[in-house]
C-alpha cells in the first residue's frame, strides 16, 4: 500500500509543493543545527565563566568542573562542523560588483519598499555574515587554544594568555551580536527557516529574494 502512494502521502502529510526548489541536503541542514547548539551551550558556559553574576548556568552542566572542561571540547567540536559547513558555501558568498547595489538600497529593502537584484544564493548582507563569522570563529578558536588549560596554556607566556583571553570575550561578544542578527534575519525572512529544518523553498520564495539563484536552479527569467 505505502509503496502505491505518491512520496508526499507517504508516512506523514506534508505541504512541499511539487515544483518547490531544493536550498540544502540533510547533511548540511543537520551540521548547521548541531553547530547552532554548539553555539548556545558555549555561549551560556561562556557567560557562566565570564562573570559569577551568571555562575548559576553552570548548574545546567551538571557543576562548574563538568562545564569548565566541556567548554573548550565544544568550542573545537564547533569549529570542526562550522568550517566543514562552511567550506561548502564560500563559492556562494563570494562578493560580487551587483552586491554594492543591494548594500545601498539596504534600507528600503527591510522596509519591503524596495527590490534589490540578488545575483547569487545568497544577498550582500548573508554574505557579509558569513565572512565575518569566518573571522570570528577563527578568532574565537585560536584565542582558545593559547588560553586552554592545561593543556595549550603552560605553553604561552603570560601575555599572550592574558592578551588572547581578552579577545576572546570581545570576540565572543561580537559573535553574539552578529548571531542575534542572522538568528533575527531568519525569523524575519519568511520561508527561510523552512529552508533550513525543511531543505526547500517555495518558486515564489526563491524567485523574490533570489532571483539569480531562482534563474540557475530552473532555468527560468524571474519576472
Ligand atoms: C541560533 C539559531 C540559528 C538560526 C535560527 C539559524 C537560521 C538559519 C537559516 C534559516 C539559514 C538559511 C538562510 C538562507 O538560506 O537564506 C541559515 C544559514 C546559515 N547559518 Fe544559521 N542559524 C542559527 C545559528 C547559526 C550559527 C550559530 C552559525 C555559525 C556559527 C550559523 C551559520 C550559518 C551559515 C554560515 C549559513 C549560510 C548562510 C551563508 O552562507 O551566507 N547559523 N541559518
Amino acid at each position: 500500500m505505502e509503496g502505491t502512494l505518491p512520496p508526499e502521502r507517504r508516512g506523514f502529510a506534508t505541504d512541499r509543493p511539487p515544483d518547490a526548489i531544493r536550498r540544502y541536503s540533510e547533511a548540511e541542514r543537520l551540521t548547521h543545527w548541531a553547530v547552532a547548539l554548539l553555539y548556545v551551550a558555549l555561549f551560556a558556559s561562556g557567560l557562566a565563566l565570564f562573570h559569577p553574576f551568571f555562575f548559576w548556568i553552570s548548574a545546567l552542566f551538571g557543576s562548574p568542573t563538568t562545564m569548565r572542561i566541556l567548554h573548550p571540547f565544544l568550542g573545537v567540536s564547533l569549529a570542526v562542523l562550522f568550517f566543514a559547513y562552511a567550506s561548502r558555501l564560500w563559492r556562494d558568498n563570494l562578493l560580487l560588483p551587483s552586491d554594492r547595489i543591494w548594500l545601498r538600497r539596504m534600507p528600503g529593502y527591510m522596509n519591503g519598499k524596495d527590490e534589490t537584484p540578488v545575483e547569487g544564493k545568497y544577498n550582500a548582507g548573508q554574505k557579509l555574515m558569513y565572512w565575518s563569522m569566518i573571522a570570528f570563529v577563527a578568532g574565537l578558536l585560536l584565542t582558545g587554544l593559547v588560553i586552554w588549560r592545561p593543556y595549550l596554556a603552560p605553553s604561552f607566556g603570560m601575555t599572550a594568555r592574558r592578551t588572547a583571553g581578552l579577545l576572546h570575550a570581545v570576540f565572543g561578544f561580537v559573535m553574539f551580536v552578529g548571531i542575534g542578527v542572522h538568528f533575527y534575519a531568519a525569523v524575519w525572512t519568511r520561508g527561510s527557516m523552512r529552508a533550513m529544518t525543511r531543505g526547500w523553498v517555495t518558486r515564489t520564495w526563491a524567485r523574490y529574494h533570489h532571483p539569480g539563484w531562482y534563474r540557475r536552479m530552473t532555468g527560468k527569467v524571474a519576472e
